[in-house]
């Protein structure tokens, strides 16, 4: 009787594990799959600048004009603009006192945080805000990106080489003041979802997608096309200037859908996680209201494994199944939210 007992238990486990087994695999041949499907990172998210033309022309003379931004006293000259320790703070009373890491970093080679994120931490296409996220999280990605546990899947993209390297050069304290600075900030409305067919034609510079010279639009097809809102004042690094994101017509529903439902197990509801309004929950970061570019980027770094952190694994069987067309309406729907 005691044997029998036994065998029906281990007849039992053998069952569960060929079931958890099959499941297993068949999960890895989607994630193959999935794989297999986008060969290349979209080149939309991940703008790649292009090679920089060897030049013969002769140097140009020092511009000293000094710049101005609506709505602010300052002046600044493009030097001051492009002074990667100590970028311009356009607005210094739209946030609390800088702590130095993010003001101005530590030479030679951890670049002030505020330089790329801005000093509000709205952060631009290439990068990605910060401003609210958990504290602890933000610390868990300065050390997933030190350990090589979160990389790109596009290695040409430098931007995310040079957050590897300030990772990896920022001591303990510096992280916990840039943390505690970035996750006591209110997130703003950022970024204008624009359902459409057709877009202005783009090309990459300055690692985002900008207008092209030759002007005129394009279908946007299988793409998100995030561009400034104004260029002009995204390029004096105004951080009051926010971005467009053209997506195609039919996703912000299609996105809801997924994000809701989980699409008829395509997915898992992003809410049980990330809060019932997706802006965050415990540690979990939010996805409201946050580029569209830069979420498909996680979305696929993380099917990829190029983001491969502890806490990544939990994020795993969400993405296993996902397309890029399910990644694109995921993100156009995360970004219509209210941040
Ligand atoms: C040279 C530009 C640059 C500087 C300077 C920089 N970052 Fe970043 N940071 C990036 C880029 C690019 C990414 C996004 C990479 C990606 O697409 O995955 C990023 C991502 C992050 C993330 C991940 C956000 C998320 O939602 O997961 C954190 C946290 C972060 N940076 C913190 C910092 C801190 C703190 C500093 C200052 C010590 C800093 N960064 C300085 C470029 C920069
Ligand atoms: C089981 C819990 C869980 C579920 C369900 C889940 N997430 Fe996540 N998500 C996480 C965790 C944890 C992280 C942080 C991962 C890390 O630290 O690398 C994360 C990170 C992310 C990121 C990167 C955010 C950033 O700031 O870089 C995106 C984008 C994301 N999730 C989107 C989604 C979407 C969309 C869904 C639903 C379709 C979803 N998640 C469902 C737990 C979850």
């Amino acid at each position: 009787m005691k044997l029998r007992k036994r065998w029906t238990a281990v007849i039992a486990l053998m069952a569960t594990c060929a079931f958890v087994c099959v499941a297993t695999a068949q999960n890895q041949n989607e994630s193959r799959a999935a794989q297999q499907r986008h060969e290349a990172p979209p080149y939309w998210a991940y703008a790649v600048d292009p090679p920089a033309a060897a030049s013969n022309a002769p140097a140009k003379p020092v511009d000293d004009t000094r710049r101005h931004v609506p709505g602010s006293t300052a002046a600044f000259t493009l030097a001051q603009i492009g002074d990667l320790f100590t970028p311009p703070d356009w607005h210094p009373a739209g946030h609390p006192a800088m702590p130095d890491i993010v003001a101005h970093g530590r030479k030679p080679d951890v670049f002030a945080c505020g330089y790329c994120h801005l000093p509000n931490g709205q952060g631009r296409p290439e990068n990605s805000s910060l401003a609210g996220l958990p504290a602890g999280y933000i610390a868990q990605q300065m050390a997933d990106f030190k350990s090589g546990m979160r990389k790109s899947s596009e290695p040409r993209q430098r931007p995310i080489a040079m957050m590897i390297a300030v990772a990896t050069k920022s001591n303990d304290q510096e992280i916990r003041a840039a943390a505690e600075y970035f996750s006591g900030l209110k997130p703003i409305p950022w970024i204008h979802v624009v359902e459409t067919k057709t877009v202005p034609r783009t090309r990459v510079a300055g690692w985002m997608l900008v207008p092209s010279a030759t002007s005129g639009r394009e279908p946007i097809g299988h793409r998100i096309i995030e561009t400034a809102a104004n260029l002009e004042q995204v390029e004096l690094r105004n951080d009051a200037s926010g971005f467009v994101a053209y997506v195609p017509v039919g996703s912000i529903e299609r996105g809801e859908a997924l994000v809701t439902s989980g699409g008829a197990s395509k997915t898992i509801p992003c809410a049980i996680c990330h809060g019932p309004d997706l802006k965050g929950k415990g540690d979990v970061p939010s996805i409201a209201g946050r580029s569209p570019s830069y979420v498909v980027r996680q979305l696929f770094d993380i099917q990829s494994g190029a983001r491969n952190g502890a806490a990544t694994q939990l994020m795993k069987p969400t993405v296993a199944k996902l397309t890029l067309d399910d990644m694109i309406s995921i993100a156009a729907y995360a970004a219509s939210l209210h941040p």
